[in-house]
């Protein structure tokens, strides 16, 4: 079962670092007002996508590879938008389009599947709210392994 993962560290971060031009960013094909810098993690790959006002990433919409389950691939979502840019539609706009980017880029061979998955603090009402317009699904209540505190597990399997 993937973790909590809290991007907003890595949103400011990644927002200095986009200042001081110091990230390789690559263009989106279907969405050119996003952009995505590709790194690789412990669990594996992970794409971030960012959108901006001029030099400034409003948000980012991590998707890293998390493990496997029933043999199927699964890629967790984490986001964070930039404190001045919440409530304004950034956070949804961005997954929408970021998940498009990502099965544009990877598709899906015919006969298999790529599970998509987040794990949400009960606590946080945003994020909640966000996931519910992402994920067709109702969350299954979990228990988040590292911290110990309630948590939503959210996930849809796409097949090719
Ligand atoms: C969660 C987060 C990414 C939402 O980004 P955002 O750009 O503000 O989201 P949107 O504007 O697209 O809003 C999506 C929905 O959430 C609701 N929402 C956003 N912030 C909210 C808040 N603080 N309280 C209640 N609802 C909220 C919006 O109203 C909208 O729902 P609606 O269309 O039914 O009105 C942002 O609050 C954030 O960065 N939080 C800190 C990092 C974090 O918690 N990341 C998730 C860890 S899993």
């Amino acid at each position: 079962m993937p973790k909590f993962i809290d991007p907003h560290d890595a949103y400011l971060s990644f927002r200095e670092e986009v200042q001081n031009d110091s990230l390789q960013l690559e263009s989106c094909k279907l969405h050119p007002d996003i952009k995505m810098y590709f790194d690789e993690v412990d669990s594996g790959a992970r794409f971030t996508y960012a959108t901006f006002k001029n030099k400034i990433a409003k948000g980012i919409l991590q998707i890293a590879q998390s493990g496997w389950d029933n043999g199927i691939p699964y890629f967790q979502l984490g986001i964070a938008v930039g404190k001045e840019f919440r409530k304004q539609g950034v956070g949804e706009q961005l997954t929408r389009k970021a998940l498009e980017e990502f099965l544009e880029r990877f598709p899906i061979p015919k006969g298999e599947k790529l599970g998509i998955e987040a794990v949400i603090s009960t606590a946080n009402i945003a994020s909640q709210k966000l996931a519910a317009k992402i994920f067709p699904k109702p969350p299954t209540a979990i228990t988040d392994s590292v911290s110990g505190k309630p948590a939503l597990h959210y996930e849809f399997v796409k097949e090719g």
